[in-house]
């Protein structure tokens, strides 16, 4: 995997809000991640008039990262309506554990941080594993 171009993900992850549907909040978002096959998946936020069933854009990213082939999400930056770095709620950093795991790369004002910065003593796959099913 080479470098991981921050500038070219800002610019997918503004590409991508800019496509959110936020009719109530008024609140775009947009997230774009490097997928570990070098690829670039994105999403952004959809919101519903029955407000609690809002989409985030991590959801839509997510569900982009299945459809187009799967992988493990490598580096991953998620921007406001003005373009600036967001900090994924509780539930889609939850979201973004998943499929990208503790070393996944999450950008903040403070740069880059892991996912284990930013979801410490994260629930994930491997606490299930360690139950029978
Ligand atoms: N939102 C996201 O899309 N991702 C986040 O991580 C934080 C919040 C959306 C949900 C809602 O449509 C709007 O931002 C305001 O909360």
């Amino acid at each position: 995997m080479s470098e991981i171009n921050w500038e070219q993900l800002r610019s997918s992850a503004v590409a991508a809000m800019k496509t959110a549907y936020a009719p109530y909040s008024k609140f775009p978002v947009g997230v774009a991640a490097l997928v570990s096959d070098g690829r670039i998946v994105s999403g952004c936020n959809v919101e519903n008039a029955s407000y609690g069933l809002g989409l985030c854009a991590e959801c839509g990213l997510v569900s982009n990262l299945m459809a187009t082939g799967g992988g493990r999400l490598v580096a991953i930056l998620c921007v406001d309506g003005q373009g600036n770095y967001l900090a994924p709620c509780g539930r889609c950093r939850q979201l973004l554990f998943e499929h990208g795991g503790s070393h996944a790369l999450l950008m903040t004002d403070d740069g880059p941080q892991t996912m284990a910065t930013m979801l410490p003593w994260a629930f994930g796959p491997d606490d299930l594993d360690r139950n029978e099913r």
